[in-house]
């Protein structure tokens, strides 16, 4: 597996690859890898003939400088696990590779990003926007591999895709989950034991929002309020949001007929967890 550090020099290995007719899938991620990440690599490596992952902790997404300091970081663990899921190349670009000075250009997605995490955490898709469409220039990619968990983002990246005409396949896998139901996430590592065990009702809220609809129920506004009780009543969680909405659009909905998304957000000490269900009404 070859690391590579330069846009130029992915760009020629990309090229190459392309040149002798081989398809290119992309694992974009920050590292902290694990499971979910495991699970986008292994698919990549099972529907095209060369993987790539990407590893840059983007300065641009954070909205809080403490969370962008305390990201865990861990190359060589990362770059083992990558290997073994059968990634080929893994593109590590500096900082300075990747937001030279004098930087200035910057994607933004308009509307789909103006809620949940968009208005909770300001500036942050119009920087996984720039990082990914630039990601996407230096890899071009035939497919691009996200995780369910983070399902506005999943919709952003859909959208930047279409809107930009890059013409290739975002494909979109479920959350992978802890025993007890917790979403896997490079944070869960910060969280303290109480934090950790109190986690956990994030998506059982959610799951019984599921089952709820599953049998029958259909007022919208119920069981998002629902959702946001059985959240709050962990003594250690402060909700951001919780909301039921339509799955493409992200706006909220009073009723369910029909597909639906529930999406939570919470804080538990300084550790910040999102999760979600799909709901089908
Ligand atoms: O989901 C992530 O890890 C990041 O938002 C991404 C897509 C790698 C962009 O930095």
């Amino acid at each position: 597996m070859q690391i590579i550090r330069e846009a130029g020099a992915m760009q020629r290995y990309v090229e190459e690859q392309r040149r002798i007719g081989r398809s290119i899938g992309l694992v974009p991620t920050m590292g902290a890898l694990h499971d979910g990440h495991l699970s986008l690599l292994r698919r990549c490596r099972a529907d095209n003939d060369v993987a790539v992952m990407t590893l840059f902790v983007n300065p641009k997404q954070f909205d809080r400088s403490e969370d962008l300091a305390r990201y865990p970081r861990d190359l060589a663990r990362d770059a083992d696990l990558a290997a073994a899921a059968g990634t080929d190349a893994i593109y590590h670009p500096a900082m300075e590779e990747m937001y030279p000075g004098g930087y200035a250009t910057y994607v933004i997605v308009e509307g789909l990003t103006d809620r949940w995490e968009g208005a909770t955490r300001p500036g942050h898709f119009r920087g996984v926007a720039t990082v990914c469409t630039k990601l996407f220039a230096v890899c071009r990619p035939h497919r691009a591999y996200f995780g369910q968990k983070d399902y506005q983002q999943s919709l952003v990246i859909r959208r930047l895709v279409a809107d930009l005409n890059l013409g290739f396949e975002i494909v979109v896998l479920p959350t992978v989950r802890e025993a007890d139901g917790l979403a896997l996430s490079s944070r869960n590592a910060l969280l303290g034991p109480d934090e950790r065990r109190q986690a956990r009702v994030v998506s059982q809220a959610l799951f019984a929002a599921q089952a709820a609809v599953r049998s029958g129920e259909r007022d919208a506004e119920k069981l998002r309020g629902d959702i946001e009780a059985r959240i709050r009543s962990a003594s250690l969680a402060v909700v951001d949001y919780a909301a039921v909405c339509h799955p493409d659009t992200l706006e909220p909905l009073t009723h369910i007929s029909g597909r639906a998304v529930a999406l939570a957000a919470a804080r538990f000490g300084a550790v910040r967890l999102i999760d979600n269900v799909l709901l089908d009404g």
